[in-house]
């Protein structure tokens, strides 16, 4: 068999590994396995290109993946459920720039001018770094989430794309090769930056997934100028799977994509605190004991996780709360809303890290019919996803999205710390309603505190 062959069916494994392991992604319960069945197929991938190519020598090989893996695992290690996105932004980041420093070699060394494959390599691979190091500062918050607009932002962001098609073409018609390399890549560096600016902090995931497909099509454009197979096929799938999950979030949000894109939303909340009066009505405020004595009394309790329960990290004690109220009897369920929290499985994540049974979790459409014969719903750090504006207040921006009714239940408790809007940045007049109860504080302290008093019922 020659190596060409050789090289070309561990490529064709490495292919079936990554599919097999994107499908196994889709439940939590196969997720772990199928990011090990893909993690084995870029492996193979790896030792092909570098080894049976001669790239590398064995020793070489070797160093690189552990120091690499070494890196990598300690990154994945360290870093908080909370801070994943922005660590997605620099891996999407990094990728991108790999991309572009491969294409940009090989224009040098090849001196080809019209190679359309590697401009557009460098082009999207050189957005996707400057566009992700802006989305990683903004969720670290090392500079504002607040959306950054300016006069002239658009008129700017026309003439730096025109620029780029210019430095193209005239490369293409024989340029100054380095000279032109240099002015699209600077100008690439520049266009990343402007298309996430004006982007607010709440809806850097939505870009991440946007930036993650961008890196993926710089992959698969370097993937054509190496004639790499694995490449076109890797940077493929991520392309293709990070535009279906951008997809999926904007419905999810009920957002188009080009709503997103021009920014404006969602920014770093510092409103102290919304009225605790409107329209003459006014909030009701509970303790942990009287709530407590709801729960224990209760037949049937859905716990409603949200972005609040991933800041105060109560996923551990909510599990204890539901084993105690399900050891005096009451019926305990969550139910998770596809864009609860800041990241795509938020919820799904924190939960499985307190080991919540995977069955005792239910999505949207599952259990919201079950609202209606619920005692209590405890709304943990969630208001967007559970704000009936989103059903009836044409204008509010949150309308279409799809709620959780919780509404419906016997008792709706919410536990938040203030008065203070959730990500939309609007109201929430569920606050108001005779069967709303509100419990103050620190989501961790609460149900911290709900777990003692319903141990003393
Ligand atoms: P939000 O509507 O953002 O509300 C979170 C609530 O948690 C806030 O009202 C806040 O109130 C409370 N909170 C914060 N820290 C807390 C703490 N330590 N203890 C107790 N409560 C705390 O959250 P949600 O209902 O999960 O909705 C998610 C929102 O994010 C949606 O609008 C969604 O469209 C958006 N979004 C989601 C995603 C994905 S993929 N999940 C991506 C981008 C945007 P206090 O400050 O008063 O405590």
């Amino acid at each position: 068999m020659s190596k060409e062959l050789i090289i070309d069916v561990i490529y064709l494994l490495a292919a079936i590994l990554f599919i097999v392991g994107l499908k196994r992604l889709q439940s939590p319960v196969t997720a772990r396995g199928g990011n090990r069945i893909a993690a084995i197929g870029m492996l193979l991938a790896i030792v092909a290109t570098l080894f049976l190519n001669n790239i590398l020598t064995p020793v070489e090989m070797i160093a690189g993946l552990v120091v690499g893996g070494a890196i990598g695992a300690i990154m994945a290690k360290q870093v908080k459920m909370t801070a994943m996105p922005e660590l997605v932004a620099a891996f999407n980041g990094f990728g991108g720039l790999a991309s572009a420093l491969v294409a940009s070699a090989e224009i040098i060394d090849s001196g080809a001018n019209q190679n359309i494959a590697a401009y557009l390599s460098v082009l999207i691979g050189t957005v996707t770094f400057s566009g992700s190091l802006i989305a990683f500062l903004k969720l670290s918050a090392k500079m504002t989430g607040n959306p950054i607009q300016f006069f002239g932002q658009y008129i700017i962001l026309s003439l730096v794309i025109v620029s780029m098609i210019a430095c193209i073409g005239w490369a293409f018609l024989g340029g100054e090769l380095i000279l032109s390399l240099g002015l699209l890549s600077g100008l690439a560096l520049i266009f990343g930056v402007l298309i996430v600016i004006p982007i607010g902090g709440a809806d850097m995931p939505v870009i991440v997934a946007f930036l993650n497909a961008l890196s993926g099509l710089a992959a698969a454009a370097t993937g054509f100028v190496l004639s790499n197979t694995a490449l076109i096929i890797s940077g493929a799938l991520v392309g293709a799977s990070g535009i279906m999950l951008t997809n999926t979030m904007c419905v999810a949000m009920n957002r188009k994509f080009w709503q997103v894109m021009i920014g404006g939303f969602g920014g770093d909340s510092d409103e102290e605190g919304s009225a605790a009066l409107v329209d003459g009505r006014s909030i009701t405020s509970t303790t942990a004991d009287d709530t407590a004595i709801m729960l224990s009394y209760a037949r049937k309790v859905i716990i409603v996780p949200g972005y609040g329960l991933a800041v105060a990290q109560a996923q551990h004690q909510v599990r204890e709360l539901a084993e105690v109220l399900e050891a005096r009897g009451v019926e305990v369920k969550y139910a998770v809303h596809p864009v609860a929290g800041r990241m795509p499985g938020h919820m799904n994540v924190l939960l499985a890290e307190a080991n919540v049974p995977y069955d005792a979790l239910y999505e949207m459409d599952e259990i919201n019919h079950e609202f209606e014969s619920t005692d209590v719903a405890l709304v943990i750090g969630a208001n967007d996803v559970v704000n009936p504006a989103a059903r009836h207040d044409k204008s509010s921006p949150i309308y279409g999205m799809p709620i959780l009714n919780v509404d419906q239940a016997g008792t709706v408790v919410f536990l938040k710390r203030s008065m203070r809007p959730g990500y939309s940045g609007i109201q929430n007049l569920l606050f108001f309603e005779t069967n709303t109860r509100m419990l103050f504080g620190d989501a961790k302290d609460s149900v911290s505190e709900l777990i003692t008093e319903v141990k003393a019922v």
